[in-house]
């Protein structure tokens, strides 16, 4: 997979060579971006078997997840399902919803016509009755916000008290700070980056970055405890192949940045 991030727009940046203007939330509410439904297919078959889905978040977050046998997780923008079938395979009861009915459409082809799945958007309130889940799972998913608030409100009426929410998001040197030099690290603004598969497909994904800080200030306004932070290495069964230049000749285990994990719970 590659990733072309040169799409990214910081506040005040006119010379995009997207030609997307500005940074507010609407600058790429174009079609085609963040169009799930669009590239369902091809982004499902590219996170069953790459880096960064297959070897890396998914197992963080399952390791994160710990032992979770019999208990209630709801699977927040969900996808195709491989998280949820994950935990389902440890034992949890595992509830899901997505934004787009083409990747709802795939999961439940995965997971059965009795899988407990429905399209829901994160943004609105959510079909579910307070402190239902012991557990939910935001994988990937709040990075598409740019105000956390009502996002996370709705994910922490939703548990019980004391149940956790794992998140995992961009991490936020991950794009502008990195390959722009002089990006406001400290701003929340919107970029893209235009995704090509291995088998030559591409599509564009668009995420507000924000700082750290940020993000641990919308987690405790929204009643979350931080009980740990994560930047782990790939699983230990990464290919070598698919594992980046830099970190070829490095020792197993050896981490790269790419997303970050947390894990809180609901006081
Ligand atoms: C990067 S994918 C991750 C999918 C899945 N969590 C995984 O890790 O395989 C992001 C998912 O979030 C969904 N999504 C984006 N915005 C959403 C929203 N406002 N409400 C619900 N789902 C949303 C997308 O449709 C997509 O399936």
């Amino acid at each position: 997979m590659a990733v072309d991030a040169s799409m990214g727009r910081m506040p005040n940046d006119d010379d995009s060579p997207t030609g997307l203007a500005s940074a507010s939330a609407d600058s790429f509410d174009l079609p085609g971006v963040n169009d799930y439904d669009s590239f369902a297919e091809v982004y499902s078959a590219e996170n069953e078997v790459n880096l960064h889905n297959a070897y890396y978040e998914r197992p963080a977050t399952l390791a994160l997840a710990g032992d979770v046998a019999g208990r209630r997780i709801l699977d927040a923008g969900c996808g195709s399902g491989p998280l949820s079938a994950a935990l389902r395979d440890r034992g949890a009861i595992v509830t899901g919803f997505d934004k787009s009915a083409g990747m709802l459409e795939l999961a439940r082809k995965r997971l059965g016509e009795d899988a407990d799945l429905q399209v829901a958007d994160l943004g609105r309130p959510l079909p579910y009755p307070d402190g239902a889940f012991d557990d939910v799972i935001a994988s990937l998913v709040l990075h598409y916000f740019e105000d956390w608030t009502e996002p996370l409100s709705e994910l922490r009426r939703v548990l019980k008290p004391g149940g956790r929410l794992i998140a995992s998001v961009n991490h936020p040197i991950v794009g502008h700070p990195v390959v722009r030099p002089g990006a406001d690290y400290w701003a929340t603004y919107e970029w893209a980056e235009q995704i090509t598969t291995a088998s030559g497909q591409s599509y564009t994904l668009a995420n507000w970055h924000r700082p750290l800080p940020a993000m641990i200030e919308a987690f405790i306004s929204a009643g979350f405890r931080i009980t740990a932070v994560s930047e782990p290495p790939p699983a230990p069964d990464t290919p070598r192949e698919l594992l980046p230049d830099f970190l070829q000749d490095k020792p197993p285990g050896a981490a790269f940045l790419c997303f970050m994990f947390f894990v809180l719970q609901a006081d």
